[in-house]
């Protein structure tokens, strides 16, 4: 069975982590937006998020033995959307296609929820779309529950 190892994201990886945007962009969506539509948000939000110069920021890739690159979390901190504590946030999560199943996710989401025990936090939290049941589902088995729902009427 392959192994599956984590290393911080070095310069090299950038291509790798744009490769997995088609993973993210291609989620069940709301259904008032089409593909392109979420290609624009998954471009832009990538874009902010890896321009962002936050020291505490994080980005981890996640490898095999073999030296294939199997998906990546970014975590920041982040401040609790009720308390204004700071806190961890989960920014991006994505694994690739042919790992995925294997317990890629499993292991990068343990990293993050470390990372953010160590710098003292008592909260992690993400974002998701609601849609997107088969990341929801991995969620809540991680024990993440909801806290905010997003409504949208199409006019
Ligand atoms: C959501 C995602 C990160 C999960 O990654 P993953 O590598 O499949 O996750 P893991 O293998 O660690 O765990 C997935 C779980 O689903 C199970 N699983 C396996 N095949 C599955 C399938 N076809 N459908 C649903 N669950 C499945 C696994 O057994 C595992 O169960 P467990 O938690 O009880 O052990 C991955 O599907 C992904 O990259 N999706 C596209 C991008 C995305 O949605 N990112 C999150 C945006 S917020």
């Amino acid at each position: 069975m392959t192994e599956i190892e984590l290393r911080t994201a070095r310069p090299e990886d950038r291509d790798f982590l744009h490769t997995l945007s088609p993973r993210l962009s291609g989620v069940p969506g709301p259904p008032w937006h089409d593909l392109a539509a979420m290609e624009g948000f998954q471009s832009r939000y990538m874009a902010a998020t890896f321009a962002a110069a936050d020291d505490g920021a994080q980005t981890l890739i996640a490898w095999s033995n073999d030296g294939c690159r199997l998906g990546y979390v970014h975590m920041r901190p982040g401040k609790d959307g009720v308390t204004e504590e700071p806190c961890g946030y989960v920014s991006l999560l994505a694994v690739d296609k042919d790992a995925e199943g294997s317990g890629v996710a499993t292991r990068l989401m343990a990293a993050a929820e470390e990372w953010a025990r160590s710098r003292g936090y008592r909260f992690l939290c993400l974002d998701v779309f609601a849609d997107n049941r088969r990341a929801v589902d991995f969620y809540k088995r991680s024990g993440f529950g909801s806290e905010t729902i997003r409504m949208v009427k199409p006019l």
